[in-house]
């Protein structure tokens, strides 16, 4: 079936963070990708303020460098688009403003993480500048912040013009897992926009599946199905 998915968060390009080692698994992971029936891919390395940060022109190179790849080693027609995952830092607004940082395919759209143990105020905090910002936040694998377990919090950053996305490999945890079944509630009341692999190598954090697909082809109704898996607002 194509449904012409998009992964919207990969650690795809190599060498450039701790996803892909090299240009070899770079095309197998875009290759296992395409068998799943992905067909964009938004290549978002780790932008971290305490390692160097990545350069942009770095980034936007082996983007180029992947689409040529793929037509002309895989014969394949997958689109490859730049993003980063940017790390909430305090400098993070500026560095947008200068143009240091990037956004999703050029949108205004930011796919940002921040620390797994990050209180709820600096997500809040967080959340509160990007609406005043002309950048719309996206928070990255929003299954893995404590502090958005809690409705009330979760529901007030969802106010706040914030975006969630969650990676599709959580579905595939056991039935009584907290973290699925969280997630199940989530997607039930369609909190979630956009679901990504998270994909770092072909194994261990691999790329998108019919496997990992498997859970929302069979539990979500077709229409928010097609918004999570269309890459929603950067669809067509
Ligand atoms: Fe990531």
């Amino acid at each position: 079936m194509n449904e012409g998915i998009w992964d919207i968060h990969c650690h795809i390009l190599p060498g450039i963070d701790d996803g892909s080692r090299n240009w070899d698994m770079t095309l197998q992971m875009i290759r296992q990708s395409w068998d799943a029936g992905v067909r964009t891919m938004i290549a978002t390395p780790h932008y971290l303020p305490w390692r160097n940060r990545l350069k942009k022109e770095t980034v936007l190179s082996l983007v180029e460098e992947a689409n040529q790849k793929v037509r002309t080693e895989l014969g394949i027609e997958m689109r490859i688009l730049p993003g980063e995952e940017l790390y909430y830092h305090n400098d993070l607004l500026k560095e947008l403003e200068e143009g240091k940082a990037l956004t999703m395919a050029g949108t205004r759209y930011v796919l940002v993480e921040f620390s797994e143990g990050a209180p709820y105020s600096e997500i809040r905090m967080a959340a509160e500048r990007f609406r005043r910002s002309p950048w719309k936040l996206i928070i990255a694998h929003v299954e893995r912040y404590g502090a958005l377990r809690k409705n009330r919090n979760l529901d007030e950053i969802l106010s706040m013009d914030v975006e969630l996305q969650s990676n599709a490999e959580e579905m595939q945890r056991g039935m009584f897992d907290s973290t699925k079944r969280w997630l199940r509630k989530r997607y039930d009341a369609q909190d979630i926009s956009y679901i990504g692999s998270d994909a770092h190598d072909p194994v261990k954090r691999p790329p998108l599946s019919d496997k990992s697909l498997k859970w929302f082809r069979e539990h979500l109704d077709t229409e928010y199905r097609f918004m999570l898996f269309s890459g929603n607002h950067f669809g067509n």
